[in-house]
């Protein structure tokens, strides 16, 4: 519920852009935070709607017959779109779901170790502390700095924290806290040279960045769909360098164990189906790549530099309004910005689940923008997303809001 304070501070709504009308975003908010779990066109919507409906009306002939009908059209367009061969590409439920499979499908002995960084994604890292808890291997963690000058501050800690035992590294191509682009291919190559596998966390990076799989260098890629190429919620995908395949198990296993399909991977096989699901999300990922490459004359090309240049923007007006200074060059940038928040709101204990502040900007304003904070220093930020959905002067917006609170 959106109440009426915001008249009595003067500050008003910005009106919408005309791109919003393709959202189901609730009138009289201010999303700014696409990044946490998207949000989905309404023509996609639609299309995903006459898939369930044609499920529920056949719900056999859907699910088995026909299933890999629908969903190879899907599967071919997404590894298009990442410039991958459809055979090393398959769907999985969301980028936990696949670091979960890769982790979980490798073979560590005692006193391995798993590289990640201090700035992965929570859920992720759980993954790593718990597999490495069962094969008594240790997690490492790289420290990467925040507020960050250079691409050299983020490689060289990663680097540092290789050794010989180290078997994976999982690296995030763009990170959830502090909306960093990692400079992964720099990263990937030494890793390599170093020969440590890579497990690349690119949860945001699809729709989000220009993607070409197999030239990166990883062994291992899993990407959202849900997110920036705004699928329905539930598609993600996970491709895999081909001599990697014959190991790797899903997260859940099923019939794919033992149950070939002529013209499909055994690596696919055992992909495709986690047990009984609707699948419709995975298969509308055709839909939601080509409506959404079709919504600016420029193409996907277009999306990403105009989302880019919105966040470098929006993050430019909210630091000049409240003084601060941007912790980032702006090309380390996709389109998310993460903005330390000013020192008024720095050193206020968490006490909830979602900090006050943030419920606040939402109750009062109508803006929808996460807060975080940093682990080890509590120092606290908000990170803005920038969508096509999103004018400018929300951004404007936020900060009169913040410096009304
Ligand atoms: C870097 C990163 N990795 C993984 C995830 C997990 O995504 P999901 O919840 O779709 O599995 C997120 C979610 O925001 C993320 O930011």
């Amino acid at each position: 519920m959106i109440n009426p304070p915001v008249k009595e501070l003067k500050l008003t709504r910005p009106p919408p852009s005309p791109f919003r009308r393709h959202w189901l975003l609730a009138p009289g908010t201010v999303f700014l935070n696409h990044g946490s779990f998207g949000a989905c066109p309404k023509p996609v919507l639609e299309a995903q709607a006459e898939l369930r409906q044609q499920m529920e009306a056949e719900p056999v002939q859907f699910l088995w017959r026909r299933y890999e009908q629908r969903l190879e059209p899907a599967r071919a367009a997404v590894a298009h779109f990442v410039g991958a061969k459809p055979r090393d590409l398959v769907f999985v439920t969301n980028a936990t779901t696949a670091v979960n499979a890769v982790v979980r499908s490798l073979a560590l002995r005692p006193g391995d170790e798993l590289l990640t960084t201090s700035q992965d994604y929570n859920a992720c890292r759980n993954v790593l502390v718990e597999i490495a808890r069962r094969a008594c291997a240790r997690v490492r963690i790289a420290r990467l700095p925040f507020p960050v000058c250079s691409e050299d501050d983020l490689v060289e800690p990663i680097l540092r924290a290789v050794n010989r035992r180290t078997r994976l590294a999982l690296i995030d191509h763009v990170t959830s806290n502090t909306a960093l682009v990692l400079p992964l291919e720099r990263i990937l190559r030494e890793l390599e040279a170093r020969g440590v596998e890579a497990l690349v966390d690119g949860a945001h990076a699809p729709g989000m960045l220009p993607l070409n799989l197999p030239k990166l260098g990883a062994a291992y890629y899993t990407g959202n769909l849900h997110k920036w190429v705004c699928a329905p919620k539930g598609a993600a995908f996970l491709w895999v360098r081909q001599d990697k395949q014959a190991r790797l198990q899903p997260a859940v296993v099923s019939h794919g164990n033992n149950t070939h399909r002529p013209g499909f991977s055994h690596f696919q096989d055992r992909f495709d189906w986690a047990g009984t699901f609707d699948p419709t999300a995975w298969m509308c990922a055709r839909e939601a790549v080509r409506w959404m490459g079709r919504l600016l004359p420029g193409g996907w090309p277009e999306i990403l530099r105009r989302n880019h240049q919105l966040a470098v923007h929006g993050r430019q007006l909210i630091c000049d309004k409240l003084g601060l200074t941007p912790p980032c060059p702006p090309g380390m940038l996709g389109a998310m910005a993460t903005i330390p928040l000013p020192a008024r709101f720095q050193g206020i204990a968490k006490t909830a689940r979602i900090d006050r502040e943030q419920l606040l900007l939402y109750d009062r304003f109508g803006i929808e923008v996460p807060f975080m904070r940093f682990k080890r220093t509590d120092g606290r930020c908000l990170r803005i997303s920038a969508q096509i959905y999103n004018p400018a002067a929300e951004y404007e917006y936020l900060a009169a809001a913040m410096q009304a609170l």
